[in-house]
């Protein structure tokens, strides 16, 4: 080979080689291409072998073109690699791509339990009136339960038939509040009158489950103590109430009943928001028993430090579970704590 033939090799070398790189479709074809073009087998190297056999003169110029060829097919090389990878790069990100234009699925919307919107409901009763919320504890004592509340000692109440007692050694005095009367005591020793305060809490009774009665039950209590409160704010107050809860229309009525620590005490009915008092299946009558109320006795006075002679107050409980259970049409209490989904949202529905 002389020079002018090895010229002419390089170029061809050349031109095939750059074509196979920029053919290259993907970084493997690119390999391969590198191989063909700049390895030991390819054109420009069998030149560079077979440039000792040129004449020495030619030498120098052959030399040189020949590693300028190398160098160009290598930058070549390279640029057609970075391109590939960014494209291959490219590909991963749409091969990866999280498609956010769905609407998404929503969870179902959660909502109160209508029990706790009930009570809600009727401690809202209050409190539009003034009332202000006070609290007790569920575990209680002997004294704020019964005694306080002037149950004499060998009331039916006490018994372990109604009343639960836990089992904390070294305290025989402990049980689960029946009601949220003690409340009453708490709050009368804790403040000076006027008092107006309405009590929601959980109560707890040894009951055995059945359509109306559960071992655990709501109840909300209101207490007003003040100057010269009679029996017809007791019941303007209750008729309030009623209005609130059951609608507009709503009257109560009073009658006699008995609890230890009222006098006189009274039992309240409202009339019926189904038939409007007239009689229906529900009410029987055209009146629904809702509460116990009464005036509060002087014994609780006398157990607190509170003026008998200048003050006089009212107290009123309602159980939650009966204000829901005729409000919303529940015919068993104990729905109320199952569970079911389908129970409650077709009662948030209507609530
Ligand atoms: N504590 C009584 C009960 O649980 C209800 C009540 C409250 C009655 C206040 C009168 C006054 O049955």
């Amino acid at each position: 080979m002389d020079a002018p033939e090895a010229m002419d090799r390089l170029r061809e070398a050349r031109a095939e080689g750059l074509a196979m790189i920029e053919a290259a479709a993907s970084l493997e074809d690119l390999r391969a291409a590198e191989v063909a073009a700049l390895g030991r087998k390819a054109p420009v190297s069998e030149v560079q072998r077979s440039l000792g056999a040129l004449d020495p003169a030619d030498r120098p110029a052959v030399g040189q073109a020949v590693n300028r060829l190398f160098e160009e097919l290598r930058e070549a090389v390279a640029g057609c690699r970075e391109a590939l990878e960014a494209e291959a790069e490219a590909d991963v990100a749409v091969a990866d791509r999280i498609d956010v234009t769905l609407p998404g699925r929503r969870p179902p919307p959660g909502g109160l339990h209508p029990l706790t919107s009930t009570l809600r409901r009727v401690v809202d009763a209050f409190v539009s009136l003034g009332y202000r919320v006070s609290e007790g504890p569920e575990i209680e004592t002997e004294w704020y339960n019964f005694d306080a509340l002037n149950f004499p000692p060998d009331h039916p109440a006490r018994l372990t038939q109604d009343t639960l007692y836990p089992d904390v050694p070294g305290r025989d005095d402990l049980l689960l509040r029946t009601h949220t009367s003690p409340v009453q005591i708490r709050t009368m020793e804790a403040q000076e009158p006027p008092i107006y305060v309405v009590i929601p809490g959980r109560c707890y009774r040894r009951d055995t489950p059945d359509a109306i009665h559960l071992p655990v039950f709501q109840q909300v209590e209101i207490l007003a103590v003040d100057e010269g409160l009679t029996l017809a704010d007791m019941k303007g107050t209750l008729e309030a109430f009623a209005r609130a809860v059951f609608g507009p229309e709503q009257r109560v009525r009073i009658y006699p009943d008995y609890f230890p620590f009222v006098e006189p005490g009274a039992g309240v009915d409202v009339s019926c928001f189904l038939c409007g008092g007239v009689g229906c299946r529900v009410c029987g009558a055209g009146w629904i028993e809702i509460m116990g109320a009464g005036m509060v006795h002087p014994a609780l006075f006398e157990n607190t430090g509170v003026d008998p002679e200048r003050y006089s107050g009212f107290a009123a409980g309602v159980g939650i579970e009966r204000v829901a259970m005729l409000r919303q049409g529940v015919p068993d209490i104990r729905m109320y704590y199952e569970g079911d989904v389908r129970f409650l949202s077709q009662l948030a529905r209507s609530a």
